[in-house]
């Protein structure tokens, strides 16, 4: 099955396994959302069901919530939790101060509150996520359907004063009509270009009424697992200024690989 398998698959799968060994017996985690974290969601799914691993996940997306119950993880809500002990999720962009761009799949408002409530956010990506400036990926905001194009008209005004290069923001579509996030907001992508200074972007993107949250992770991010297509997998700790690298060997697992399309 691994043979299927593209080198970028591999890459997100080994980061996945790799940050698995993050999450411990009894801890609270938050589950990420997006193609690298369904590969954490079933390494976990393994490890309990093989390795007898309890914990309990917190969901960031209603899809993550049903992958996790399908592969066995026990599901609470991030108000049953409180807080978790650690949050593992992929992410769309970093750089080098582990700033992120996230909200590629359109989870970001319930991915930001989950991360920022857990001791320590872990983001597992491919290489090709890492980048020296943020915003060659299109920003995602949230908004209120309720007067969303004057919303759209203030953002695009307000970044005239904002150190980035594009300005156009497109309404993210399902089909012919506007893609509904969980919470029933709209998502716009911001085509920045390049993003000058993240943490005043996101700062004021807040502000603006109608705007629900933006994808930009600033100060969240602990850890970052980046995997390779050939079984490399490095990790770079901000706080602990680490960087070790590892190779796992990529081990076909039936029970892993047995129901993907
Ligand atoms: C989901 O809303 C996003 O924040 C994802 O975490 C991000 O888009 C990364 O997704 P992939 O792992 O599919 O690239």
């Amino acid at each position: 099955m691994s043979g299927e398998l593209s080198p970028i698959d591999k890459a997100k799968f080994v980061a996945a396994k790799r940050a698995a060994e993050f999450v411990e017996h009894g801890m609270r985690v938050g589950l990420g959302t997006g193609s690298t974290a369904a590969w954490l969601v079933r390494c976990l799914g393994e490890m309990v069901r093989e390795e007898g691993l309890r914990f309990k996940g917190v969901p960031t997306s209603t899809r993550t919530a049903d992958l996790a119950r399908e592969m066995g993880i026990e599901v609470i809500s991030l108000d049953e939790a409180r807080w978790l002990d650690v949050t593992i999720d992929g992410a769309d962009e970093f750089n080098r101060s582990l700033n992120l761009i996230k909200g590629g799949g359109g989870a970001l408002l319930q991915e930001k509150i989950v991360a920022t409530a857990s001791d320590r956010m872990v983001v597992i990506a491919d290489a090709a996520k890492e980048v020296e400036t943020l915003g060659a990926f299109p920003l995602p905001i949230e908004l209120i359907p309720f007067g969303w194009q004057t919303t759209q008209a203030l953002v695009e005004e307000m970044l005239v004063s904002m150190d980035v290069m594009g300005r156009n923001a497109s309404l993210r579509m399902n089909g012919d009509a506007p893609y509904i996030t969980d919470e029933g907001n709209y998502i716009l992508d911001l085509h920045l270009q390049r993003i000058g200074n993240p943490r005043q972007l996101a700062l004021v993107l807040n502000q603006m009424p109608g705007v629900v949250e933006n994808g930009l992770f600033i100060d969240i991010c602990d850890t970052v697992v980046i995997g390779h297509g050939d079984g490399r997998v490095l990790v770079r700790d901000i706080n602990e200024g680490t960087e070790e690298e590892e190779r796992l060997d990529f081990v076909e697992s039936d029970n892993l690989f047995a129901d993907l399309d």
